[in-house]
């Protein structure tokens, strides 16, 4: 068939189109385009978000966005994004939405862009490589089976930890605590510092209000899958599971101990009650995704059988300066 391209602003009304295209682009990370309407809705007010569909005949067949990131923010840095419909790679769409993507950002005067894809894909890889974009940083996703889990073969790390003085209680669990919120907040903003990162980057925390604000806007949040360990009143560790309502895995969201609590095996133990819920609830897998350099994580979840997919390469293309 002919090529009869066109590309537009994205709509509302395009969500289950871009959501099929990005499920078939990536099939074993299936999205529902109420997810990506969430995400889209959860970006705090004031960030920059832009998107272009691709339309062949009349059917969207790849899109595009830019936006700022505001976890790492800065106003002249941007996350892009980039599909095609596999059916419809090699005729020059990616080509042409990146045009018009580059001719768009042109206004907001951009410094630095980022931009992923996995190591499997070698035409992305191709392409971000033709377009200037270069490697900066990798992370492996990974998937334990929970066919093959076995909770009591691991009863003894848990009970250790609670001989250790730790309480283990979901968030859920911890409502009438007063400090709650507080505690969580603080126990993330002190061991994200020590999350690594692409290089040059920093975290731009979000304030209380904010981090709440986008945690109970989240429709993939769930109170009972965030698991603490509490010791005398002080949260120490958290492992955090969220809903994938697309298939039936759950996502690991931030594991972490604050470095006084730490080697005593309290990860361990939040990780494996979070993996027997998942268990418990009938699903399949539980997915996670730790950055090459990450050593402690990457031990504790290597321990615990989780398996390696094809690591995700995060590029850069610095437009100016050392960005
Ligand atoms: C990763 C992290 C959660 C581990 O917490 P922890 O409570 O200290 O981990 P545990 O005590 O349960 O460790 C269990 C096992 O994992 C491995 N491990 C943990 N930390 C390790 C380290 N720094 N180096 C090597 N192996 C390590 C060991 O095998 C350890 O068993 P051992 O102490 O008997 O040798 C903690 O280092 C942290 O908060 N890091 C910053 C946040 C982060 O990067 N989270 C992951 C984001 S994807």
């Amino acid at each position: 068939m002919t090529l009869n391209l066109s590309i537009r602003p994205f709509t509302p009304h395009d969500y289950p189109a871009i959501a099929h295209v990005r499920s078939t682009v990536w099939p074993d990370n299936p999205v529902l385009p109420q997810t990506l309407r969430n995400q889209d809705e959860r970006m705090k007010p004031g960030l920059v978000l832009r998107r272009l569909v691709a339309e062949n005949n009349g059917r969207v067949v790849g899109y595009a966005n830019f936006s700022h990131m505001e976890w790492m923010y800065h106003p002249q840095k941007f996350w892009t994004n980039l599909l095609v419909h596999p059916e419809h790679q090699r005729q020059g769409i990616g080509s042409a939405l990146y045009e018009h993507l580059m001719n768009e950002l042109r206004a907001f005067d951009p410094i630095k862009l980022s931009a992923s894809t996995r190591e499997d894909k070698s035409q992305a890889l191709r392409f971000m490589q033709k377009h200037g974009f270069k490697e900066e940083f990798r992370a492996w996703e990974s998937r334990l089976d929970l066919a093959g889990f076995e909770p009591e073969k691991w009863a003894g790390h848990i009970q250790k930890v609670l001989r250790d003085g730790y309480e283990i209680k979901s968030l859920a669990e911890l409502e009438g605590d007063p400090q709650r919120e507080r505690e969580m907040y603080a126990l993330d903003l002190e061991c994200s510092r020590d999350v690594p990162l692409p290089p040059g980057e920093a975290f731009t925390f979000p304030d209380l209000e904010r981090y709440w604000q986008n945690a109970r806007a989240n429709t993939n949040f769930r109170p009972e899958m965030w698991f603490l360990a509490v010791k005398d009143g002080e949260y120490a560790g958290v492992s955090q599971l969220f809903a994938r309502p697309a298939d039936h895995d759950l996502n690991t969201g931030f594991t972490a101990v604050k470095p006084t609590h730490r080697r005593h095996g309290v990860a361990l133990a939040l990780k494996l009650t979070a993996l027997e819920y998942a268990k418990g609830q009938g699903k399949t897998a539980v997915r996670t995704e730790n950055a090459q350099v990450n050593r402690p994580m990457l031990s504790i979840n290597e321990r615990l059988g989780f398996e390696k997919l094809p690591a995700w390469i995060d590029f850069a293309k610095v437009l100016k300066g050392e960005a």
